[in-house]
């Protein structure tokens, strides 16, 4: 790339995204964008300790770029810089003409996101390169995450800006448009003509921004192999290599309390339970299951059509077999709704005045209890009947409020007011499959269309612990780039439900040999038809619901084991590969026959063995023996792509060998 040979090994980071943080010592900065309402509060202002870095940010705060450096105040406290990008929007006309000559880009005039994206991405190319001009002693490697942080990789690539690049999709934006249609997805994806979609939708040049990034990338990069498979589709590169999501298990890690908390959590879900189903609370909490899905309202998406209809079928299927067991499905996500509805406040108003009344009533007696005792001298033999401590007063209070759980209609579905009712896409399917929680119904469903906070008057919890208290999360996505909440699931020891079109679901079962068997289940949304998984959801629900107590305490424990496989530490490693393999690809020379550079390949190879100690029983049985992580970057070569071995695994799509052959 230059004369000048830079220093491979001790390379600078510079991650670029709209909200990430990730470590790499003192040699890892941030770049996003700045907010002055947040920022303030998140970041501590510093001067920056390297001299290129302070006089790249002093030449551009005089032309007036505003820019703040510091360090984020959150757990490992790295390094951030935060551009104003509303401090360069005079100059916004100027860099849409300049990307419509450089990149062919258009922009249409009235689209914020994307007039932030281009103000932002300028500014990035613009410290980049100015700091590289500067500092000419270390590599520098700039990973940039998703579109909207991606533009300024065609800007360093067109102008020979020295930094190699890696590019992280986490989706791909006309993916998300294609699924939330109806469109056959999958099976077209090879098909679609995708300028034309994207134009159809008036995303035409998000689209081109994200193609642009991905393809002026050194490495190219996406968090699962669904997610690899799509892009190489939809954007016409095929990825390096995939980067899958962690998260940081040590905060969710509760050794062996996480049974304990299951069990206090779930306490508390009871109580918003009696509260909701007053009035036709006839089934034994003891013998009730929760079951879960959560996350952004997409209904197809999410495959809540799916869980909806396999909750029918369960219904039924637990009626037939006369099971005593009761289902509790809880529906959480967001839509646009008019405050908590009255039904719903008044559940828990009447719940709670009957535990008030009963407690002081309980008060009472004791005290009438204790008065009489003690003044019985030692004669037990004047012991009246309990109920004579009940004053006329007391049961008269009883009565009314007993009274009070009397109700004429259903326990409602919705806890709040939606905003579009008739139209609500999940209460339609709810209306269509009729499952409106009556006392024969052992399924019931709540739909609560918020996130969960603990300040909320109903389902006061928060989503940690709204999970914890659960028995099942079910997400059957049908598009789904990764998918977090089942992940979360696992390290918090609950069982969860995903396909195999999920990110999430395609990497445990890449990793794991039986993932049902660690209550891990994996629906096939792929290879059958639309009622075959219906039914294969439903068949897993209902074993599910058939699991004694003791069962299910083991399968918490089983699942919860899985946690290391979804630890950052491990999975960071992927991140470290797909820079070093960008820093090979910029630098080959460096890499050639320098001492100390051949042990690296080492840390890429590491195996399951160093997650999992011997210690630990032989189960869970995990498929690979050798490599461990699903990423493969560090089994990249560039021969092997010159022979075009697929660098990402995952099953063969059906793809044909000229699709192959076309080698995007
Ligand atoms: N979540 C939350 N509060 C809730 C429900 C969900 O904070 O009441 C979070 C959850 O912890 C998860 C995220 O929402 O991290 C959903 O992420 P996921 O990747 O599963 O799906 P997305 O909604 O981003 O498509
Ligand atoms: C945890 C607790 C047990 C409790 C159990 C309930 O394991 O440690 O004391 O009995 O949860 O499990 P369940 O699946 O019935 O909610």
């Amino acid at each position: 790339m230059s004369e000048n040979k830079r220093d491979v090994k001790n390379s600078l980071l510079f991650e670029c995204a709209w909200e990430v943080a990730n470590k790499y010592g003192d040699r890892y900065c941030l770049i996003g964008p700045l907010s002055y309402k947040t920022a303030p509060m998140e970041v501590e202002q510093q001067e920056p300790k390297d001299p290129h870095l302070a006089s790249t940010l002093e030449s551009m705060r005089n032309v007036g770029v505003k820019a703040l450096y510091g360090r984020w105040l959150i757990e490992g406290a790295p390094h951030v810089l935060l551009f104003d990008t509303g401090s360069q929007y005079s100059r916004l006309d100027e860099w849409k003409g300049d990307l419509w000559n450089l990149a062919g880009i258009p922009t249409p005039p009235n689209d914020h996101e994307t007039n932030e994206t281009i103000v932002f991405g300028y500014i990035v190319a613009w410290f980049l390169g100015e700091y590289v001009a500067r500092q000419l002693g270390t590599a520098v490697v700039a990973h940039f995450h998703e579109w909207q942080a991606g533009l300024a990789i065609p800007l360093l690539r067109k102008r020979h800006v020295d930094v190699t690049t890696v590019f992280t999709t986490h989706a791909t934006l006309l993916g998300r448009y294609l699924c939330a249609g109806s469109v056959d997805f999958y099976n077209n994806l090879q098909y679609f003509d995708v300028d034309h979609e994207a134009g159809k939708r008036g995303i035409y040049h998000r689209y081109c921004i994200e193609r642009s990034s991905a393809h002026c990338a050194d490495v190219f990069t996406t968090v699962s192999h669904i997610t690899a498979y799509e892009a190489e589709h939809l954007l016409k590169r095929k990825p390096d290599g995939v980067l899958p999501n962690g998260l940081n298990v040590v905060k969710f890690q509760a050794m062996h309390e996480f049974q304990n908390l299951h069990a206090t959590a779930k306490s508390k879900i009871n109580e918003f339970v009696r509260g909701h189903f007053y009035g036709h609370y006839d089934f034994d909490l003891d013998n009730t299951l929760y079951f879960f899905t959560a996350g952004r309202y997409e209904y197809r998406n999410k495959g809540v059509d799916m869980f909806i209809e396999a909750l029918a079928r369960l219904n039924y299927r637990l009626k037939r077999s006369n099971s005593k067991t009761t289902v509790v499905a809880f529906i959480i996500m967001p839509a646009a709704t008019h405050s908590y509805t009255i039904e719903a406040l008044k559940g828990q108003a009447v719940v709670k005045q009957l535990r008030d009344t009963v407690s002081e009533i309980q008060n009472r007696l004791g005290t009438r209890l204790f008065e009489h005792a003690i003044r019985s001298n030692g004669d037990h033999a004047t012991l009246p009947a309990p109920e004579k401590f009940l004053s006329e007063e007391d049961k008269v209070l009883l009565k009314r409020r007993i009274f009070a759980l009397k109700r004429n209609a259903l326990p409602p579905i919705t806890t709040h007011n939606m905003a579009d009712d008739a139209n609500d896409p999940i209460l339609n399917q709810i209306r269509r499959v009729q499952l409106f929680n009556s006392e024969a119904d052992r399924v019931k469903i709540v739909f609560h269309p918020d996130f969960l906070n603990s300040s909320n008057p109903i389902l006061g919890l928060d989503y940690e612990e709204f999970v914890r208290g659960c028995h099942l999360g079910v997400f059957p996505s049908y598009y789904e780039p990764w998918g977090y909440t089942p992940a979360e699931c696992t390290v918090m020891g609950i069982p969860s439900i995903t396909t195999n079109l999920s990110g999430f679901g395609c990497f445990m079962q890449d990793l794991i040999e039986r993932p049902q068997d660690e209550g891990c289940y994996i629906v096939d949304r792929r290879s059958q038809s639309v009622e075959d998984t219906v039914n294969q959801l439903t068949d897993n629900m209902f074993t599910f619901s058939n699991k004694t107590r003791r069962q299910r305490i083991n399968q918490r424990n089983r699942v919860e084991r899985l946690s290391p496989l979804l630890d950052w530490k491990n999975l960071g490693i992927e991140y470290s590969k797909a820079r070093q393999l960008a820093l090979r690809r910029a630098y080959p020379d460096s890499f050639y026959g320098v001492s100390g550079l051949e042990g690296e390949d080492e840390e890429f190879d590491f195996g399951m063995e160093r997650m999992m100690p011997n210690s630990v029983p032989a189960s869970p049985r995990f498929r690979m023996s050798g490599i461990a992580t699903p990423g493969d970057i560090g089994t990249l070569t560039e021969e092997m792509q010159a022979l075009g071995t697929s660098d990402y695994r995952g099953q063969a799509w059906g793809l044909t060998e000229e699709d192959e052959e076309e080698g995007y």
